[in-house]
């Protein structure tokens, strides 16, 4: 398509746009995924350089420090303006469930629906979480959900390091002010991301770890187990699911009062 011979209204642009496929931004700026320094490969230094450079008050280990309720946490976030999902996203998803709740379940970050209704797991994963909870005799009310990243990822692509690193005081804080009696990673990126690891999701799933921050008197006890939309696609890891929430079936009834 030779898109300098023809004369496009506005209206039409976005209509030829949608016609070839193009139904979202991913971006604010083009992104030469051929060149070097796509953020997807940034070293780990240069995440390091990017995030202690927010050293003013709005930084978000200083915004997640001074949260002292849930409320407040969720306030701090909406006035975080230092990580770009928030320029390309409809809404903030911070959480559902009940914060009183044993089990606390902690995906990746929202989806396409989840953007829309401002609500963790509503969408084709969403539903499948709920069969799977509901297998442990378990609905969503009865449990506390939110995400490694409250900001949905343009084309739900993989958040990059940067991301992750800007966002994790305020998971941390989240986990903190919950204090659940279990938590479980749902995939790999919030497993390695809150344990600190660099292991496959196949590696850790179905184990016990012992979940720590400065600001929690106890460790919590974790399990990473497949994220749901990982069973959409790859259904035959069901079967080791079904394992790894039997085993947290068992630790909520053994937990004492
Ligand atoms: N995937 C996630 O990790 N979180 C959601 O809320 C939805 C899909």
């Amino acid at each position: 398509m030779v898109l300098q011979e023809t004369t496009f209204n506005l209206e039409q642009l976005l209509r030829w746009y949608l016609e070839v496929g193009v139904d979202e931004m991913i971006g604010e700026q083009p992104l030469d995924h051929y060149t070097n320094d796509s953020t997807f490969l940034t070293p780990v230094t240069e995440v390091n350089k990017i995030v202690t450079k927010q050293t003013n008050n709005n930084s978000s280990t200083q915004l997640a420090t001074a949260s002292k309720t849930l409320e407040s946490l969720k306030m701090a976030i909406e006035s975080y303006d230092g990580c770009k999902l928030k320029n390309t996203c409809r809404n903030l998803v911070f959480a559902s469930g009940n914060p009183k709740a044993d089990l606390m379940l902690i995906g990746e970050a929202p989806g396409a629906e989840e953007d829309i209704q401002g609500i963790p797991f509503v969408g084709a994963s969403g539903r499948l979480l709920e069969c799977i909870l509901k297998s442990i005799r378990l609905h969503r009310k009865d449990v506390y959900i939110t995400n490694l990243i409250p900001w949905r990822p343009p084309g739900n692509c993989k958040p990059d390091l940067i991301t992750i690193e800007l966002c994790l005081p305020f998971i941390i804080r989240h986990i903190e002010l919950v204090t659940p009696r279990i938590i479980v990673f749902l995939g790999g990126t919030s497993a390695n991301a809150l344990l600190y690891k660099h292991d496959a999701i196949s590696k850790m799933r179905g184990k016990w770890y012992n979940y720590k921050s400065t600001g929690l008197i106890n460790s919590i006890v974790a399990m990473p187990t497949y994220h749901p939309s990982y069973l959409l696609r790859t259904p035959q890891h069901k079967r080791e699911t079904w394992h790894d929430f039997l085993s947290i079936r068992k630790k909520l009834d053994n937990l004492d009062n």
